[in-house]
């Protein structure tokens, strides 16, 4: 039998998507933009197989119950859309740490659309991969593409999808980002839990969505100036934004834990010191440094020495997913 193995990269947006319109499809309440990073990835293979039903392993890992049902139900959406019957047996490495606000949804998500749809013998085009991707999880559908990209947030399953804003999926801009890793294990309230409470009571949840647009034209014009400095301005006050409205839900919530607020301020220190670097957050604890790639061993070695118990990994501008075999399962 033939295996067909696909790697998608994560992406870290730097407007975020926070919130849903249309649940079913994931079809956003405003776009957004993020940058895929070459450190992170997902390897996913897809095994056409007899069985009457799929199977899933994770990075080892046996999977059953909800995190079964998860992919399953994903499969039966890209068997539903393409009309294949074939079940498949996937095979996943997240390499990436699982639910702690690293992406592994946007590259898990894209990685098994990829190898699936590849294992149902189909050679999809791109836009029909980032919105099928979408629907496992939203922020999948930027991880087909490499470098900066915009999801447009359409209004329906055709129009919602991902682009990348520079037709070759290269980044002219010296961009680095550096993850403090200040927590690795799984959050407590996922990405999906979290944006639909905000979306159902937060009263600031209108204000986040508003300034999303202004955001995202500042920014589009700060990435084609290479502006750096503004692009980490707006990136913070986004993603700040984004996590206020966290605050305003009922119940309220939050992903910050006190270690987050010591790697914002020692990133606040060495800016008040001069260099160059913003943060943005996700949905979890740990903070991503937004920094020029050519000052970011430097500006890891200043963070390294005030927070010496952080594991902090270095990012650069990564490529979009990719099928990379489609050779004889041996094993
Ligand atoms: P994250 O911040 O890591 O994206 P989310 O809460 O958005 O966290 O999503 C985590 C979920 O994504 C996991 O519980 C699992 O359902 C799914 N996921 C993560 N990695 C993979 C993978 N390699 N293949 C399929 N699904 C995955
Ligand atoms: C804070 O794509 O993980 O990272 O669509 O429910 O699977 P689901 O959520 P997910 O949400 C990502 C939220 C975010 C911001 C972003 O990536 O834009
Ligand atoms: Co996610």
């Amino acid at each position: 039998m033939q295996t067909y193995t696909a790697i998608a990269h994560t992406n870290i947006a730097l407007i975020k998507y926070w919130g849903k319109k249309d649940d079913k499809f994931i079809i956003p309440f405003n776009n957004s933009l993020s940058l895929t990073l070459d450190r992170f990835y997902t390897k996913t293979s897809a095994q056409p197989i007899t069985a009457a039903t799929d199977s899933f392993v994770l990075d080892g890992q046996a999977q059953s119950g909800a995190a079964l049902s998860k992919v399953t139900s994903f499969l039966d959406i890209l068997r539903a859309e393409t009309g294949s019957t074939q079940r498949l047996a996937i095979n996943s490495t997240n390499h990436v740490p699982t639910a702690a606000g690293l992406a592994s949804s946007a590259s898990g998500f894209a990685a098994l659309t990829l190898a699936s749809c590849a294992a149902f013998g189909l050679q999809l085009p791109r836009r029909t991969l980032s919105r099928l991707a979408r629907r496992g999880s939203g922020s999948a559908c930027r991880s087909i593409y490499g470098g900066f990209v915009e999801w447009k947030k359409g209004q329906d399953d055709l129009t919602s999808f991902a682009t990348p804003l520079a037709a070759n999926e290269q980044v002219d801009l010296d961009i680095a980002m550096i993850a403090l890793v200040v927590s690795a294990q799984a959050k407590k309230v996922t990405s999906r839990q979290g944006m639909a409470t905000t979306v159902a009571t937060s009263p600031f949840y209108p204000a986040f969505v508003k300034s999303c647009e202004t955001d995202l034209l500042a920014i589009k014009q700060a990435i084609d100036a290479q502006d750096l400095e503004k692009v980490g301005q707006i990136a913070e006050s986004n993603a700040l934004k984004m996590h206020a409205t966290n605050l305003g839900a009922t119940p309220p919530f939050s992903y910050f834990l006190p270690e987050t607020l010591v790697a914002i301020a020692a990133i606040q220190q060495l800016r008040a010191k001069g260099f160059l670097c913003y943060f943005t957050m996700d949905a979890g604890p740990n903070v991503k440094v937004i920094c020029r790639g050519q000052e970011a061993l430097k500006i890891q070695a200043e963070l390294q020495a005030l927070l010496p118990n952080t594991e902090m990994l270095l990012a650069y501008p990564g490529p979009g997913a990719k099928i990379v075999n489609s050779e004889s399962l041996k094993e």
